[in-house]
């Protein structure tokens, strides 16, 4: 493991290094009991799926210049303009350009998320309290490694568009390694961070379409992925519906609401507009505003919130909170037992499908004039 970091990560305004205190309880199991089949199958597969960073095909040429130009012979920019309704209208260059830097902070905090569930699985090995779960755990801890590694590699080597980790989610990641409830940490990060990052990536996938190595990047860690959170959908199996009490259960509301809220403002993504040189306030209601944006905001609940229903907590509460940011609309898709795969969102591919047939059409009539 030997890259160039042409482009190193920009450092937080808050330093190069942060720490947060956690107190928690680290449990031995000398039972050895190894009663969950379901998470001895998932420990298997694991080691099984294992791949390595070097397998990926680094020698390709990553040119952001080219893809730049390549989307705006394309007209990718009148798409956009379409697509996004900004408020005001985009040259070519800019629609194309606010569409690359918008995956290119989202790679960033993929980036920041996978240093996230590093350190936060690493503390469910000492956490949670069945030996079965430890070993799965363990196997994750490796699958992250990996997926910083391979982030970071692209980000620094390859694209040359990088953005530090943005302020909500560092703040969603210290929240999740602070608390000493074992299944708290699960919570953040199996069900609603990793939960958030699988319907991501499958929007990359649609975004970067032309980029084979960011495809074969992401596929990759999708299928991890897949894996890590079905490892957290039933390590709380039965947990929060069977076992707590109205008071405990009433916490972790509380903890999904507010986790939800920091998720969502990551994505207004006003560091894209700090470092366009936009004027940040417009384009962040933008952001907040626009149908399309809202969309596929809405869209990356679109795993989280099945998983929520099948755990048992989409409460009355919850369900109050994500009818405002209008997420119930998923709670009747597959969760990730009965789904452990993640396709790209249907609504997402349809609404460029559509926009996709439009332009051809617009071009074939120009074209025909
Ligand atoms: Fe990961
Ligand atoms: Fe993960």
């Amino acid at each position: 493991m030997n890259y160039a970091q042409r482009n190193p990560i920009p450092i937080p305004a808050s330093g190069a290094f942060s720490s947060v205190k956690s107190t928690i309880d680290t449990v031995f199991d000398w039972k050895y009991a190894l009663e969950q089949q379901n998470l001895l199958a998932l420990y298997e597969k694991g080691k099984a799926a294992s791949w390595n960073a070097t397998e990926l095909d680094w020698s390709t040429d990553v040119d952001i210049e080219r893809i730049t130009a390549q989307r705006q012979a394309a007209g990718g920019g009148g798409l956009m303009n379409k697509l996004l309704s900004p408020p005001r209208e985009l040259s070519e260059r800019e629609a194309v350009e606010l569409n690359l830097h918008m995956n290119s902070f989202m790679l960033s905090q993929f980036l920041h998320g996978e240093q996230g569930a590093l350190v936060a699985t690493a503390k469910i090995v000492q956490t949670v309290p069945w030996a079965e779960a430890k070993f799965y755990a363990a196997n994750q801890v490796a699958d992250e490694a990996r997926h910083v590694e391979v982030y970071h590699r692209y980000l620094t080597e390859k694209l040359g568009i990088s953005y530090p980790v943005h302020p909500s989610l560092g703040v969603l990641l210290d929240d999740i390694i602070t608390d000493s409830r074992w299944d708290v940490t699960y919570l953040g990060m199996q069900i609603l961070v990793e939960g958030l990052a699988l319907a991501a990536f499958g929007m990359m996938k649609l975004m970067m379409a032309e980029e084979s190595l960011i495809q074969d990047i992401t596929t990759r860690i999708m299928a991890d992925e897949s894996r890590h959170v079905a490892f957290g959908v039933i390590s709380l199996d039965r947990l929060y519906s069977k076992e707590m009490t109205s008071k405990e259960l009433a916490e972790r509301e509380d903890f999904v609401i507010e986790s939800t809220h920091l998720l969502r403002d990551r994505l207004l993504m006003h560091q894209v507009f700090e470092r366009l040189g936009w004027d940040v306030d417009v384009w962040v209601k933008w952001a907040s505003d626009t149908p399309f944006m809202q969309g596929f905001r809405q869209m990356t609940f679109s795993k989280i919130v099945p998983n929520l229903k099948r755990l048992g907590l989409l409460t009355p509460r919850v369900r109050e909170a994500y009818g405002k940011l209008g997420l119930l609309r998923f709670e009747h898709m597959k969760d990730s037992v009965e789904e452990p795969e993640m396709s790209p969102p249907q609504e997402l591919v349809q609404l460029l499908m559509q926009f996709l047939a439009q332009n051809a059409q617009a071009q074939a009539a120009t074209a025909g004039r």
